[in-house]
């Protein structure tokens, strides 16, 4: 039991997607790293539906329940890794979504990214999505884990097994991500103190 909590937020919800697959292995050796408490965060399950608050996130006047819900599951971890396929050159569309219901339950938190995609391994993604954090008031960290799925999937759908490189990465990704996630959880208590 640590006191920093950390979300592995599986960004595809599409029928037929790998991005779960590759979530749980993450969640895995997240686990096996410790330094915090690791849970899944399915987009798919939650039952977000379009973008449909009347007020800007940002003025946190939320009126819906699944808005409020999620609110509250954000602002209830201290960062978060982002699994993320590329579509068009971004991130997805549901992705995108779930971030902009929400605003002040982003803010002042940390992030890591595992990008996967066919043509540069989900790197354009990864990139927008720093953008998108970095008006959040997330800190993503330099680290970055990416997966080809052509090389490291089975015609496309089933994931092999990480090879050394992706675990290497993968760790160091944690580290810095629980070394920052400790450190504006300290930032956030001190605003509010
Ligand atoms: C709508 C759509 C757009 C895509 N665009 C890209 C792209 O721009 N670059 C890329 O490398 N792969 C692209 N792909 C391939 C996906 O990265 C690949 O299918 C991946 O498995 C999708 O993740 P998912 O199966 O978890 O949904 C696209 C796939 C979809 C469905």
């Amino acid at each position: 039991m640590s006191d920093l909590k950390i979300a592995v937020v599986v960004a595809s919800t599409r029928p037929g997607r790998v991005g779960d697959q590759l979530a749980h292995w993450v969640l895995g050796q997240a686990t096996t790293h410790g330094g915090a408490d690791y849970h899944l965060v399915d987009l798919a399950e939650l039952g977000l539906s379009r973008l449909d608050e009347s007020i800007p996130a940002a003025m946190g006047a939320y009126e819906n329940d699944h808005t409020k819900q999620w609110a509250a599951l954000v602002a209830d971890f201290d960062g978060f890794i982002f699994v993320t396929p590329e579509y068009n050159r971004s991130i997805p569309g549901s992705l995108k979504n779930a971030i902009d219901f929400v605003y002040s339950e982003w803010n002042n938190k940390a992030a890591g990214i595992v990008s996967y995609g066919g043509v540069v391994s989900g790197a354009r993604a990864a990139e927008h999505l720093r953008g998108i954090l970095a008006e959040l008031q997330v800190a993503s960290v330099r680290q970055q884990v990416m997966f080809s799925t052509g090389a490291d999937f089975e015609n496309y759908t089933t994931l092999k097994s990480p090879g050394e490189s992706h675990v290497a990465a993968l760790q160091t990704l944690l580290s810095q991500l629980v070394s920052w996630s400790a450190a504006l959880k300290a930032t956030r208590a001190a605003q509010v103190g």
